[in-house]
């Protein structure tokens, strides 16, 4: 048995049963074929030869990374190779932050250079804030983040030389200091409040709801728990590999776009209510559950696929989500502060129900991150408009430490897939009269 193993070639002897050739096709790191060495496979020599076909990229590696480790079936989530849990427990975003985009946690130097540079970096030139005050009252919170953001490349037309890796850093670090601010100037449109500046001296989450909550004082102090929830709930989101949101950040570009462009596409994927938008979705469900007695109604929908379980499901975690269960201890730490959120109980007698229940344990569908952390912000006083921005800002770490790893990669070209075309073959025009 074990000479078999030493014996054992790192290949796929591959035999198409149309021209009785076989062809060896290499397995690279354990379980990986390189798509275009199927290419080869063919019938005439004139032919395309064979391609996969992956719609929604189920079963495909787009790029190599070494920012963040998950293992779906065991329910992991590493950053650089820390435990997501040990990251959530003694580490800050900031530090997190620096960790995802250079690759190793900051000394302390590294780290105070890192926060002073983010610190000095938060104002926003004051043509955004009349940017932001041209929206309608109730334009979505999201919609106006993703102008703003999109916006900003009109005020740093130079950050085209994306080549650069200094002046990469700049912008990097640029964006990060400032999306709290934009942020705060979208949640203070929305109230009609007076805009409040950033203040230097507070950390980047207690900064964050200084923007937005500060009313009537001249010094803001968070409380201290709900100011190290959020930074938490920062860490817990900051990234998630090849996740929708950060496979449109790679792609937008592979074109070499700006950054600012590219994470405005990126933060339009996340928007969406199957991806980071759903925190947003499981706070209007639960309003619309309303109470415990409406649960069995509300499932025998789910099951009959006439909706969805928000907050639950994940393509690549097929156990509990790691992220949910620090979101639900984090959760008890913040209703000790903010009093126990009514929809709490409707939430936990449905993930009671889904673990048992043949549907969802037969699909693997557990809470994901989404689940709780709207119970969370919606306890802290964020209107629910504000929770798919709650989870742009952190995020938007990860998009640009994907970003970069793409640009920096050799292997990566503009990204361009294929197609397998089914529509009509090649036809002559008909003129209007004769159709
Ligand atoms: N409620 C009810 N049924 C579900 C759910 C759900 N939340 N999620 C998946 N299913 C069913 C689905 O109907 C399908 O059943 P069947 O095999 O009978 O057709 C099966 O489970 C597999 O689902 P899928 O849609 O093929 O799985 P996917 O990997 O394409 O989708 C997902 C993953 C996250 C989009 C999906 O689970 C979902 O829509 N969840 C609700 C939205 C949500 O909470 N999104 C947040 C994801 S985590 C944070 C983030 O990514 O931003």
């Amino acid at each position: 048995m074990a000479d078999k193993v030493s014996d054992a070639k790192d290949t796929l002897t591959v035999r198409d049963n149309r021209t009785d050739r076989e062809y060896e096709i290499d397995i690279h790191e354990g379980d990986v074929v390189k798509a275009m060495d199927f290419r080869q496979i063919k019938v005439k020599d004139e032919d395309f030869g064979i391609m996969s076909y992956d719609p929604s990229f189920s079963n495909t590696a787009s790029t190599r990374s070494s920012i963040t480790f998950i293992d779906g079936a065991n329910g992991i989530l590493e950053y650089r190779g820390y435990p997501i849990e040990q990251l959530a427990e003694k580490s800050t975003f900031l530090e997190v932050s620096y960790l995802i985009l250079r690759g190793e946690l900051p000394n302390k130097s590294e780290l105070d250079e890192f926060t002073g540079t983010i610190t000095n970096h938060t104002y926003v030139h004051e043509n955004i804030k009349t940017l932001m005050n041209s929206f309608r009252y109730d334009a979505h919170a999201m919609s106006m983040l993703i102008s703003g953001v999109a916006a900003l490349n009109t005020f740093y037309p130079e950050d085209k030389s994306i080549r650069d890796p200094d002046y990469r850093w700049l912008q990097i670090q640029r964006v990060v200091a400032k999306m709290p601010t934009l942020a705060g100037l979208v949640y203070r449109h929305h109230r009609g409040l007076p805009r409040v500046y950033p203040e230097n001296e507070l950390s980047y989450t207690a900064n964050f709801l200084n923007m937005l909550f500060r009313i009537g004082v001249r010094e803001y102090k968070p409380n201290p728990v709900l100011e190290r929830a959020l930074d938490v709930l920062f860490i817990l989101h900051a990234d998630h590999e090849q996740n929708c949101s950060a496979t449109t950040m790679r792609v937008i570009g592979s074109a070499r776009t700006d950054p600012y462009s590219a994470l405005a596409g990126a933060m339009g994927a996340l928007f969406g209510p199957l991806h980071g938008g759903a925190n947003e979705a499981v706070l209007r469900m639960l309003r619309r559950i309303n109470s415990v007695d409406n649960i069995p109604s509300f499932m025998d929908g789910v099951k009959n696929k006439k909706e969805r379980l928000m907050g639950f499901g994940h393509r690549v975690y097929k156990a509990y989500d790691p992220r949910a269960s620090i979101i639900k201890r984090t959760a008890d730490e913040v209703f000790e502060v903010t009093g126990r959120n009514r929809l709490l109980d409707i939430a936990l007698e449905l993930e009671k129900i889904a673990l048992e229940d043949e549907y969802f344990v037969s699909r693997n569908l557990y809470p994901n991150v989404d689940f709780y952390s709207g119970l969370i912000y919606q306890s802290m006083g964020f209107p629910v408009e504000m929770f798919p921005v709650l989870f742009a800002i952190p995020r938007t770490v990860g998009w640009l430490a994907q970003w970069e790893e793409m640009l920096e990669d050799n292997e990566q070209r503009i990204s361009r897939p294929r197609q397998v075309f089914t529509g009509k073959p090649r036809r002559d025009f008909v003129p209007i009269e004769s159709r």
